[in-house]
């Protein structure tokens, strides 16, 4: 059935209803474009998820009524904060213009877009969330949102908590693959940024109601192993000796390892022999594997914790015995063809082929991740799996992906799940602007690294006068959510496609956008609920928020926009917007509303003290999502 067939079927059904399709899976098989989605929601009356959501419906049905008949009505709903300083309105619709070009010429008894636009406007159905409507040219339709709406939906987030404003998704399970490191290799910055990047967007998505498989793709499998396993051979013959204590430093094991696979011939023989005999289910080899894995994981699980990262671990060995299957299901199809004695398949628009087995008959990267992702959809029925590494795989992810089209794996129109999505990232430079490194070694070790912040943000707080008297557990507390969080921010806050330069003086700044900026502006909130001395709880029962002043009003729409902001996150797999978000909540609250409107002592003080709760409670889910402790006190 095609999109277009099942778009009036869809305008029945209530959200719960689609809710129940996707969570049967028919809703992917169905394949929805997300526009269409959104604009098909049926938002119930005690839902509030999205402000725009419910505008689009508005604009749909008068979109409808005012052009009868014509294919592909979306309504194009914007926020016009952010453009116009809200002006005109705070949201428009920007249909006229679109439709003009459309219909013009045809007998529609339309003059121009400006007539479309007060058509548009006249067909609005009646609706409590808007306050006045008007027309700008060319045929913009502004919306100025009703104060009032806007306080009720506050409340009403206030009691029945934050998490009922969680955008909805168009589908049930993702796979968010991310962090994966390499075995016996030290996690390095860029390891950092994927870990950081996709834990981020696996708490957006799961807060979206999506389940999430958190995937560590960890690289345990391949002819390093060889290498490895006969170093580990020869200096420990008795296997009983080996632990991470002897070992010592993974990394240096692994150079002095190479250096002796580089450097003598018959050493290099026998690795290649290990390899074979691994692959080939040895158990001594396969033992010794284990523990060199299990060595780095308990490294790689210390950053983890520090970093407070869920994940769980599906290496490229887990899919090794699912490959020969899978191969020859790809076969079938007649893509493989043999080149140089290798395997391998040629996609569209790139000039080297996809190798999927090697000529000396081994697997590599591309064969375990072809083969993964063919799991992911099939066993684990995926609907959008999402790799997270830096920009300079997008090839690889490109051919596979472009390989499971062919297939039939995934559809050939890529907006339509299920889907597959390579999350690129940039490098992280250095000062110098070149790729980031420290003065002795090449790779920065990850560990030093939040060392080193959380050690400079300790200084930081022990300098306040009001931390004087902080018994030594909060200082750490705060040291270590102020430190990893900064690392966290600075990373997040830029669009993850551009490269980063690390900096722990721009990081650990308390003014500017930096995580504690926004942590103590969080504080500082907190603060002025506590001194104000109220119950907040008592507040939310009987209190009422009014937004007659200006900087109440700016600081109360942005509030409810929250939930289309995540949204638009997910969608765009950007966690960069909800920093902007966080950061703009922050300055509104400061310049709008705080600097202009007493709190305690002043008439308003019960909904000012409730617009302060609103406010820091939003922050607290932003810091969430992104991964960050919040602070309480400063
Ligand atoms: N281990 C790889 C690396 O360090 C990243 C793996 C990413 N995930 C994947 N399915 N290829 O570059």
């Amino acid at each position: 059935m095609g999109s277009a067939t099942l778009l009036p079927l869809l305008q029945h059904l209530t959200k719960t209803d689609l809710l129940k399709k996707v969570a049967s899976r028919s809703f992917a098989a169905l394949t929805v474009t997300k526009t269409q989605f959104i604009s098909t929601m049926s938002v119930g009356k005690d839902n509030v998820s999205s402000l725009k959501r419910r505008l689009v419906q508005l604009f749909e049905t008068s979109l409808r009524k005012t052009v009868p008949g014509e294919p592909d009505l979306v309504p194009i709903v914007d926020s016009c904060s952010d453009k116009s300083g809200g002006k005109f309105g705070d949201y428009q619709c920007n249909n006229a213009m679109v439709l003009w070009s459309k219909i013009k010429g045809k007998h529609t008894g339309f003059k121009g877009p400006q007539a479309i636009g007060q058509a548009i406007m006249k067909n609005l159905p009646p609706s409590e969330m808007m306050e006045s409507c008007s027309v700008a040219d060319p045929g913009f339709v502004n919306v100025v949102l009703s104060k009032d709406w806007i306080a009720q939906i506050l409340l009403r987030m206030l009691i029945d908590g934050i998490d009922t404003w969680a955008p909805l998704l168009p589908l049930k399970t993702a796979v968010v693959d991310f962090s994966s490191p390499n075995i016996a290799k030290e996690m390095h910055v860029g390891n950092l940024r994927s870990t950081i990047i996709g834990d981020t967007l696996a708490r957006m998505l799961e807060f979206s109601h999506v389940e999430v498989l958190r995937r560590n793709h960890v690289g345990d499998w391949g002819t390093q192993f060889g290498m490895l396993i006969e170093f580990l051979f020869e200096k420990f013959p008795n296997p009983e000796e080996v632990n991470e204590a002897a070992i010592g430093d993974l990394q240096a094991f692994y150079k002095a390892s190479k250096l002796r696979f580089d450097g003598d011939a018959e050493f290099k023989q026998r690795a290649q022999q290990a390899v074979v005999r691994l692959q080939g289910g040895e158990d001594r080899y396969h033992k010794a594997w284990k523990q060199i894995c299990e060595i780095s994981r308990t490294e790689f699980c210390r950053v983890y914790e520090r970093l407070g990262i869920k994940l769980e671990e599906k290496g490229e060995s887990f899919y090794n015995p699912y490959i020969p299957k899978v191969l020859e299901e790809v076969d079938s199809k007649g893509l493989i063809e043999e080149s140089e004695g290798a395997r391998v398949i040629f996609v569209d628009g790139v000039n080297i082929p996809l190798i999927v087995m090697k000529s000396d008959g081994g697997y590599n990267y591309a064969s375990t991740d072809l083969v993964a992702l063919w799991y992911r959809l099939n066993e684990e029925k995926a609907e959008w799996i999402i790799y997270v590494t830096d920009f300079g795989q997008q090839q690889h992810f490109d051919m596979f992906f472009k390989v499971a089209r062919r297939v039939g794996w995934l559809p050939t129109d890529d907006s339509l799940y299920p889907k597959a999505t390579h999350v690129g990232f940039g490098l992280v430079l250095g000062e110098d602007g070149k790729r980031f490194r420290t003065r002795n070694t090449d790779v920065v070790r990850l560990v030093d690294l939040l060392d080193e912040a959380k050690s400079r943000s300790k200084t930081a707080v022990l300098e306040r006068d009001a931390a004087k008297d902080w018994p030594e557990e909060e200082v750490e507390k705060t040291a270590q959510a102020v430190g990893y969080g900064a690392v966290k921010y600075a990373d997040l806050k830029n669009n993850r496609l551009s490269n980063y330069t690390f900096n722990f003086d721009q990081m650990l700044n308390d003014k500017g956008n930096t995580a504690v900026y926004l942590l103590y502006a969080h504080a500082r909130i907190c603060s002025i609920i506590r001194k104000s001395g109220k119950d907040i709880e008592e507040l939310k029962k009987n209190g009422k928020i009014v937004l007659d002043h200006e900087g109440e009003r700016a600081l109360g729409l942005h509030l409810v926009q929250f939930s289309e902001v995540v949204e638009e996150a997910c969608t765009n797999l950007l966690p960069n917007t909800l920093c902007d978000y966080l950061y703009n909540l922050s300055d509104i609250f400061t310049k709008k509303f705080y600097s202009n409107c007493q709190v305690i002592g002043s008439s308003e003080e019960t909904s000012r003290l409730l617009l302060c709760e609103a406010t820091a409670t939003v922050m607290r889910k932003c810091f969430y999502l992104l991964g960050i402790e919040p602070v309480y006190k400063i």
